[in-house]
């Protein structure tokens, strides 16, 4: 395809190297993000995930001899040979990646032309065979080398040995580890090989594959039906480093509001308005926090978007208000397909500005959703964008605090979108084979945007769709899982991956959607959903009823045990959140992120860190009363319910009744806790509470606590309080130095005292200001408050 390497030239950061054949353009962004770039298919379009390239190449030197163009980062030196074999080596001349040169060797299939006819007979599938590819680019497999990423597949934490497709998908079957694709499309993997980690990103929007040592495990493959070879190799060597390097290319999860961390109340069937406040009701009297409340498609007047149907809501504003009073937001969906309808006015604009997708030839083309005939809004054209930002604002000034969208693959009752359905795409047409899996991307940043324009307020956006980089705009739900135990263990491995992914804000339906929930699935889901970033509770139609009161009394206490848990851990959540703004770093992270080291994180399915500080272990099989839990090392692990301390690199049996998740915090943690509440926003919060897990071995500890008014932008311009704890151990006097300042004070609400909890510390005298203060020692534990900033001397 390329031929013999013949020259190269070099400006500023970009090598164009010429082949006998073709050009290639090695473009540096940073030390350790390389760009590969080869114009195939002509296209050169500007990338849809990657909005603002911070290019900071750093110094880069350029040598070819014997036939090798050699690039040399401060970080990484590339070597391209003839026909672009490329090899990359870090600085220390370990190879990281190597282009393989071996035959392309698909796994064999055997069976004879007879049996597969029969065999379909009885309705058994062939895997569909791979769609054409316009490249592939292969590179060698190791046999100890490990793939995470790649957003919502199913199957396990490792996807090494399968193969994935990149095409947007609403697939109603319960989802199952034999799906190649799903929602969203996020072409993003991370190789975890001898301890040291990279990624590679494949910006390319067309239909594409990723194929992970399935059709042969000497290499593994990444190609696209059409669009440009277009990707990045993002260096480590740790996971957390490829993390933060990708999330600075496609951007970070940005803050949200702080309600959307508390408990959401969803089904689809939420109406009539009576229905509607009897479920809010039921929480107040039940003593269940919650923030949010979900209207479904029924709220609407024959699906048609953006409307209200009257007779379920007479007076939409006023329930919204009754709602607010109580403490509730209510989120609505808004879905893409406009009914084709003369008369209706979204319909209408759509129709006289030319806003919808066409067919070839450029008559408005449809298909069926929900409301019937309807048609796409073509989002890829920024004019699109703006108009349907601006019909957000319907929503927001009837008091809805949230928009969900959903069915934006985009989803179509009456067979696929066909291939020439044509889009604006910012002036460059382009066909739905190009649109295709930016489409809810581009749905989710209008939505942004116009919330952004109408309340001033941190937007909150839920989308079932994206592409890389939606995380800048929308948090995802992984759709419509099943009330399965299956789907609740399939949900740990799902959200790590797509944390790995730069999704740092995202969620399950608790519960299951689909299907009939059990007693003790809810159970146990809840137990997992305090967890989550997103924490909704969602089920279809006709499915049993799954709030947290429709099974039995203990169910129910299960579900207020937890919750209320989840409204004590919101400052540390928020925290989580605020790091990942610049960090990229998930709220739900597979052990290995942290403990990269200890190779027997690497395949742990079953628990999670939520943050770095509280190791997750739920039971997500039915009847089980005990499970194996893997503390990793490097840390002492302490029981979060009986304060036992474990050493790390062990495995443990731990009882786990119906009402117990097993959660263990990392010796030295300090999780910042709040006060439970019916909602977020019910107190002013004046209090802190300073929970430190110190053990005989571990008495140090530091933690920054962030602090704002939960809402609004001014944030980022310095409106916020960053507190800095740290607890040190001085040895020859026995004694703790526990300091809490003030690193950063720009919101005028400051916490007017805290509240510690010294776990596994027994004080003997508590001096503040050189004055001895009050405490109290409970079992093994000391308790004091403070009602200042200050350094704090504990003697043991
Ligand atoms: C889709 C969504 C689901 C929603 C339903 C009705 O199936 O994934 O969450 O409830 O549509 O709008």
């Amino acid at each position: 395809m390329y031929g013999n390497l013949i020259g190269y030239q070099q400006h500023e950061n970009k090598v164009i190297v010429q082949f006998e054949k073709s050009e290639a353009v090695i473009e540096t962004i940073t030390p350790a993000i390389i760009r590969f770039f080869v114009s195939v298919a002509g296209l050169d379009r500007k990338s849809k995930a990657i909005e603002n390239l911070n290019c900071a190449p750093g110094s880069l030197t350029t040598h070819h001899a014997d036939g090798v163009l050699t690039i040399c980062t401060e970080k990484l030196v590339v070597t391209i040979k003839d026909e672009f074999y490329v090899t990359i080596s870090d600085r220390a001349g370990h190879v990281l990646s190597e282009d393989y040169q071996g035959e392309g060797k698909p796994f064999i299939r055997k069976g004879s032309g007879e049996g597969l006819a029969i065999a379909a007979e009885e309705g058994h599938k062939l895997e569909a065979e791979r769609n054409k590819l316009l490249f592939k680019i292969e590179k060698k497999l190791d046999q100890n080398t490990f793939f995470y990423g790649l957003g919502d597949k199913t199957g396990h934490l490792n996807k090494k040995g399968y193969h994935y497709k990149m095409w947007n998908t609403d697939n109603p079957s319960p989802h199952v580890e034999s799906f190649d694709a799903l929602y969203k499309s996020i072409p993003f993997l991370i190789t975890l090989k001898e301890k040291q980690a990279f990624g590679y990103f494949l910006d390319n929007t067309f239909e594409s594959i990723v194929d992970l040592g399935k059709e042969n495990s000497d290499y593994y493959s990444f190609g696209a039906v059409g669009g440009d070879i277009d990707y990045y190799f993002i260096y480590g060597p740790s996971v957390k480093s490829v993390i933060n390097r990708y999330t600075d290319l496609t951007g970070t999860t940005p803050l949200p509001q702080l309600w959307t961390l508390g408990y959401q109340q969803c089904r689809w069937s939420y109406t009539p308005e009576n229905r509607l406040r009897e479920i809010a009701d039921n929480f107040r009297k039940k003593d269940i926090p919650c923030d949010a409340l979900y209207l479904d498609i029924d709220y609407m007047d024959g699906y048609r978007v953006f409307t209200w149907d009257h007779k379920k809501f007479p007076d939409p504003k006023r329930t919204l208000e009754l709602l607010k009073k109580q403490g509730f937001k209510v989120v609505t969906i808004i879905d893409p397909g406009v009914k084709k309808d003369k008369g209706y006015s979204v319909y209408d604009q759509g129709i006289a500005n030319d806003y919808f997708a066409t067919d070839k030839d450029l008559v408005p083309y449809v298909n069926k959703v929900w409301p019937g005939d309807a048609l796409y809004p073509d989002f890829s054209n920024e004019k699109v964008r703006n108009w349907w930002a601006g019909n957000q604002k319907i929503m927001t000034d009837t008091g809805v605090a949230g928009i969900w969208n959903d069915m934006n693959e985009p989803a179509s009752f009456n067979g696929p979108l066909p291939d020439d359905v044509l889009f604006n795409n910012d002036g460059v047409q382009a066909d739905h084979r190009e649109v295709h899996n930016v489409y809810g991307h581009y749905m989710s940043k209008a939505t942004y945007e116009g919330i952004k324009q109408a309340t001033g307020k941190r937007p909150f956006v839920i989308t079932r769709a994206c592409y890389a980089g939606t995380q800048k705009y929308a948090t995802v739900w992984t759709g419509d899982n099943q009330s399965l135990w299956e789907h609740l263990r399939m949900s740990l491995p799902m959200l790590m991956n797509l944390g790995l992914s730069g999704i740092a804000f995202c969620g399950t339906d608790v519960g299951g959607f689909g299907f009939d929930c059990t007693a003790e699935l809810l159970s146990r889901w809840v137990q997992v959903g305090a967890f989550t970033p997103l924490f909704r509770n969602h089920s279809s139609i006709y499915t049993r009823d799954q709030e947290p009161w429709a099974f039995d009394d203990q169910t129910e206490a299960i579900n207020r045990k937890y919750i209320k848990l989840r409204y004590q851990l919101l400052p540390y959540l928020y925290d989580l959140l605020h790091d990942g703004e610049s960090s990229g770093l998930p709220v739900i992270r597979p052990l290995f992120l942290h403990y990269q080291d200890d190779v027997r994180t690497y395949e742990i399915n079953d628990e999670f860190l939520c943050g770095d500080s509280i190791l997750v272990a739920p039971v997500v099989e039915q009847g089980a009363r005990t499970r194996l839990v893997y503390l990793p090392e490097g840390n002492e692990w302490i029981d979060f319910w009986t304060k036992e301390v474990f050493a790390g690199g062990q495995y443990i049996v731990r009882e786990a009744p119906l009402d117990l998740c097993p959660i263990y915090i990392k010796g030295g943690g300090i999780v910042p806790l709040y006060p439970v509440q019916n909602y977020v926003g019910e107190q002013e919060i004046k209090q802190l509470t300073l929970d430190v897990y110190l053990t005989e071995s571990v008495k140090n500890g530091s933690y920054i606590h962030y602090q704002d008014d939960g809402e609004s932008f001014n944030y980022q311009n310095g409106g916020y309080n960053l507190y800095e704890l740290s607890i040190i151990y001085n040895d020859p006097s026995d004694d703790l130095t526990l300091s809490i300042k003030m690193k950063h004070n720009g919101y005028r609400k400051a916490y007017e005292s805290f509240k510690i909890i010294l776990n596994h510390t027994i004080a003997s005298e508590v001096i503040l200001d050189g004055e001895k203060i009050p405490y109290e020692v409970n079992g093994e534990s000391t308790y004091l408050s403070v009602d200042h900033l200050g350094t704090i001397s504990i003697k043991l």
